[in-house]
């Protein structure tokens, strides 16, 4: 072999060795979300950062997928009202903030039974309702609400507004909204 020969491959050896290096030391760091990542074994779970992830068949791939259940639900609770401000039988609109940004309407009524925190917006199309006569009203399409548990009285809304917990301490009234 000659010296120029024996070189080459010495050099050829050095740089495979530090190319093992470097793709072993890659792939033994996890990444922070393997959402999407290739796996090999469909069924495995594997924990990063508090996340379970499942590995999954999509489209005759096995890929990592968020194990269902995992998401993480955010709740904020908080004053919206001053309880002398809402009186028996009486309804207010207040804005709450939204655990992932920006703020949510929120319809109070107090009755004999408590105070009831619904979200201001119509099941049918997400308009807004208020309050008319004994009934809560989206003028959009005409469907009628009940403003104590936000059963649908009247379509085309079939749905009930959605509900929030609403309770009442040191003179405020406090509503509780969660992101799931
Ligand atoms: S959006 Fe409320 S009835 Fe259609």
């Amino acid at each position: 072999m000659s010296f120029n020969s024996s070189r080459r491959a010495f050099f050829s050896a050095t740089a495979a060795s530090l190319a093992w290096l470097f793709v072993g030391d890659r792939a033994s760091a996890a990444p922070a979300n393997l959402a999407g990542t290739p796996c090999k074994v469909k069924g495995r779970e594997r924990t990063v950062d508090g996340v379970t992830f499942v590995c999954r068949n999509a489209k005759g791939k096995l890929i990592w997928r968020r194990k269902p259940g995992e998401a993480t639900t955010k709740v904020v609770t908080v004053r919206v009202l001053e309880s002398s401000a809402l009186k028996l039988g009486g309804t207010k609109v207040v804005d709450a903030p939204a655990p992932n940004g920006g703020t949510v309407g929120v319809v109070l009524t107090r009755t004999s039974a408590g105070i009831t925190a619904l979200r201001v917006n119509c099941t049918h199309q997400g308009f807004p309702v208020g309050r008319v006569g004994a009934v809560l009203e989206c003028e959009l399409h005409g469907s009628q609400f009940n403003p104590e548990t936000g059963a649908a009285i009247n379509g085309p809304a079939v749905r009930p507004l959605t509900r929030y917990d609403a309770s009442e301490t040191n003179g405020g009234i406090y509503v509780t909204v969660t992101s799931a």
